[in-house]
């Protein structure tokens, strides 16, 4: 391991310009400097460099960092590795650079495979322009993808002949064992061919932007299956992976929300009308592994499903999943409606797949209406199970507005008095008629009722304030001092863990570096590096933030106390009323408030 202050050293001398200008074709554009981004196919230059800040950003794809993280992210080598190459490139030399030390490449044993499905892409990707690639564009045409849609998702083709495939990936110098290792062929032996030969293919990619897979279309109905998918590969684990994945993920975040959708040609449907944060599930279950990825992003996802019963019934089964996972999920209302979003693009227009996109239902509206649509609320039995189902929710619920609305929507579909509800959420608090009470076996009741919390609101202003700060610490003295002095510390774990990293940086070193402070956290490998290198990524790229004066540190003050103390506040109501009855609960509400107010 190199010494950290070593590492610090080179971090802070690594100047981006000069690091990033001895890979690409820089040019000054006013105070910053542009490039052609080498980590995505890039016509007009996207990559942009900051000299001030020594870090740069590509504001497509999002990759971004210091110099060291450019050159990590363009040699595909580790971290030490790349403090190693920077070294190089701004001329600074240390003994201890030269110390033998055992360095392991990121994954070697993959390295043949990828080098292997990177020709077998980029021949698909030819083989599609080629002659025999016309009836493959010919469908496209008419399925009107365009050809900056063909590169961007890497389509391409797969030869009628599968044996070319093999025999084109042999001539590159790649062994039958690899070729097979890919999961392009699963009959080495007579008559190895190509498994996808004759169709249409669509790269899958790995959320780090790797093509890991292929997922391959039938250009005629009858020609076997329509789909055909690579089988899971050592590269290839179709539960970890959403369809599109890594070119939505950042898009996702700056928007707060992602859509989770059936099909991938739905993606490339969304994609058409600039919708850009969308992923979809190919055909698989939602499994954990794909939950972490949401919770890790950590916007809201829009439950995109198709609107015929097997897809609402789909939809009924992801929600308490992600909802399990405290995930943001509201559902697109598409009831009644069976087309899948390219169908509508096709049929009624741009227009009208935006109107379809953003008429959301919450959770408990969703479930409502599934179960006024389908006939599954015959029996009494079943009606007081969905109640039972809501409990949680009703028991949870503050505000009497919101009360009242779930109780009379329950009515609704359930035929129950507004009157007989209300006793039986009476009966519930005062846990008379426990017994009789079942909750839905997919929903653990208490996160139920973490989600549908109504300090959310007041989370996102606090969380507003909050950032705001953090965003200038990274920069201004004077906000590290004024956290120090007035915070002390930020709701937000997020947050929190990053401001701390900051002391934690300014404590060692005089003063703030940005590109400093971005090594120091790659190296120390804490659990949740990942998390605060994203976020930290999105805190420094963002464009809106209000320009740095005390006045703006005292507002953004003021908002987090006030804002803390009213979610204190529920907190605390929310505690002492537990198993409480309705009038001892007004009594306590009325009490806390009172305390307050004084
Ligand atoms: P759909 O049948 O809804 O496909 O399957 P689609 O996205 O609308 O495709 P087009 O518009 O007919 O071309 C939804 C998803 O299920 C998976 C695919 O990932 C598809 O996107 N699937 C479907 C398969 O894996 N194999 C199949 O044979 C069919
Ligand atoms: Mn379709």
């Amino acid at each position: 391991m190199l010494d950290k202050s070593l590492i610090d050293e080179i971090s802070k001398k690594a100047d981006i310009v000069t690091v990033v200008g001895s890979y690409l074709n820089l040019v000054k554009k006013g105070r910053m400097y542009v490039a052609l981004c080498p980590f995505h196919d890039d016509s007009n230059p996207s990559l942009q460099v900051n000299p001030e800040r020594n870090t740069f950003h590509c504001w497509v794809d999002g990759h971004s960092g210091n110099a060291i993280s450019f050159v990590m992210q363009y040699e595909h080598v580790n971290f030490i590795e790349a403090v190693k190459k920077v070294a190089d490139i701004i001329g600074y030399d240390d003994p201890r650079l030269h110390e033998k030390t055992y360095v392991k490449k990121i994954d070697d044993n993959l390295v043949p495979l990828i080098k292997c499905i990177d020709d077998l892409n980029l021949f698909y990707e030819y083989s599609l322009t080629s002659e025999e690639g016309k009836d493959a564009i010919d469908y496209l045409n008419k399925r009107h993808i365009s050809s900056e849609a063909i590169k961007k998702f890497h389509i391409g083709y797969s030869l009628k002949d599968g044996i070319k495939t093999i025999k084109f990936l042999q001539s590159k110098g790649h062994s039958l064992k690899t070729i097979e290792d890919i999961g392009v062929t699963t009959n080495l032996g007579e008559n190895t061919h190509d498994n996808n030969q004759g169709r249409l293919t669509f790269a899958l990619l790995d959320n780090v932007g790797q093509v890991v897979g292929f997922s391959a279309r039938h250009l005629n109905d009858g020609d076997g299956p329509k789909y055909v998918n690579s089988p899971e590969t050592k590269l290839f684990t179709k539960g970890k992976i959403f369809y599109n994945f890594y070119q939505a993920k950042d898009i996702a975040k700056n928007e707060r929300c992602i859509y989770l959708l059936e099909g991938f040609m739905d993606v490339i449907a969304l994609d058409k009308i600039d919708v850009n944060n969308a992923i979809a599930l190919m055909g698989t279950a939602l499994s954990k592994d794909h939950i972490q990825v949401l919770k890790k992003l950590n916007v809201e996802v829009r439950l995109c499903l198709d609107g015929d019963l097997p897809g609402q019934e789909a939809s009924m089964r992801i929600l308490p999943l992600l909802l399990n996972n405290n995930i943001e999920t509201r559902i697109v209302n598409n009831l009644n409606d069976e087309r899948d979003p390219d169908e509508i693009l096709n049929e009624n227009g741009a227009d009208a797949l935006k109107k379809y996109l953003n008429n959301l239902l919450s959770p408990f509206d969703f479930i409502i209406n599934f179960y006024k649509n389908s006939k599954k609320l015959d029996t009494a039995e079943e009606k007081k199970k969905l109640i039972a189902r809501f409990l949680p929710l009703l028991l949870a619920t503050n505000s009497q507005l919101e009360f009242d609305d779930y109780i009379y929507k329950l009515a609704d579909v359930t035929g129950f008095s507004f009157n007989a509800i209300k006793k039986a959420v009476a009966n519930a608090r005062n846990k008379k008629t426990n017994n009789e009470i079942e909750i839905d076996e997919g929903v653990n009741p208490s996160n139920l009722i973490s989600i549908f919390h109504p300090e959310r609101k007041e989370l996102r202003r606090l969380e507003k304030a909050e950032r705001e700060i953090l965003y200038h610490m990274l920069t201004k003295e004077d906000a590290i001092t004024f956290y120090e002095k007035n915070i002390e510390y930020f709701y937000t774990d997020i947050y929190r863990d990053i401001a701390n990293y900051i002391l934690d940086y300014r404590s060692r070193n005089s003063g703030i570096n940005l590109s400093g402070l971005i090594s120091d956290i790659e190296m120390k490998g804490a659990t949740n590096k990942e998390k605060v290198k994203q976020e930290l990524n999105n805190l420094i790229n963002e464009k809106i933030h209000l320009k740095f004066s005390n006045k703006l540190l005292n507002n953004c003050q003021k908002v987090i106390e006030k804002e803390k103390k009213i979610i204190y506040r529920k907190e605390k109501i929310a505690k002492a009323t537990e198993g409480k009855t309705e009038e001892e609960k007004a009594r306590i509400i009325a009490d806390t408030l009172r305390v307050d107010k004084k």
